[in-house]
């Protein structure tokens, strides 16, 4: 099955972009990555030639990630968007809660690649949208617990919807055959 390629253009908008991206093939076995940008080179320490060729599970290192994996596996089989919560290491070990947005971009009828794109979650992110209970316990005031978990909140809605509109381009280039 020949290589998906993306055009200049692409490559350059890919390239430029803030947030951290990552195709894979989900039509060659293992869904291998295809193409990685600077930006998820930088959120987990790995260069884009030690990734290329690889499943991205490899960040999941000695992590437990079952539950979300299964979401996963489910999103690839069907060809649906996910968005989940991973347990990852970046390339020196650093341990780092990664919310995963799953984007599936279809190109023919037998080739289905997906746009990952990886948000680290600081640890009030994490408090606010795992435990909202024990990021009250945490912080004594309801009402300042109240504004760190809206603030998480707007934090990853606004990524979701960066990514999301990242993928549409994405998509859009694809489907014209740009
Ligand atoms: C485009 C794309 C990006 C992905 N990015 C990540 C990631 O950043 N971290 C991670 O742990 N898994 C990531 N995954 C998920 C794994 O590659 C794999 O699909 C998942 O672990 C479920 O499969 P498995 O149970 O066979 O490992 C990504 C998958 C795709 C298709």
């Amino acid at each position: 099955m020949a290589e998906v390629r993306f055009s200049e253009k692409l490559q350059t908008f890919l390239r430029d972009s803030s947030i951290p991206l990552s195709f894979a093939d989900a039509s060659r076995p293992d869904c291998p990555l295809i193409e990685v940008n600077p930006a998820f080179e930088a959120l987990t320490g790995y260069s884009r030639d030690d990734v290329i060729g690889r499943n991205c599970r490899f960040l999941q290192a000695d992590l437990d990630n079952e539950i979300a994996r299964d979401d996963i596996r489910s999103a690839i089989a069907n060809g649906t968007d996910v968005q989940v919560i991973l347990r990852n290491r970046q390339a020196d070990g650093t341990p780092f809660e990664n919310l995963l947005f799953m984007y599936h971009l279809k190109v023919s009828r037998s080739r289905s690649l997906f746009m990952g794109s990886q948000f680290r979650l600081d640890a009030k992110d994490a408090a606010g949208l795992i435990d909202r209970a024990q990021s009250r316990a945490v912080l004594l005031d309801e009402g300042i617990g109240r504004v760190f978990a809206e603030t998480a909140r707007l934090r990853t809605e606004n990524r979701r919807r960066l990514a999301q509109s990242v993928g549409g381009v994405v998509r859009a280039h694809l489907n014209a055959g740009a």
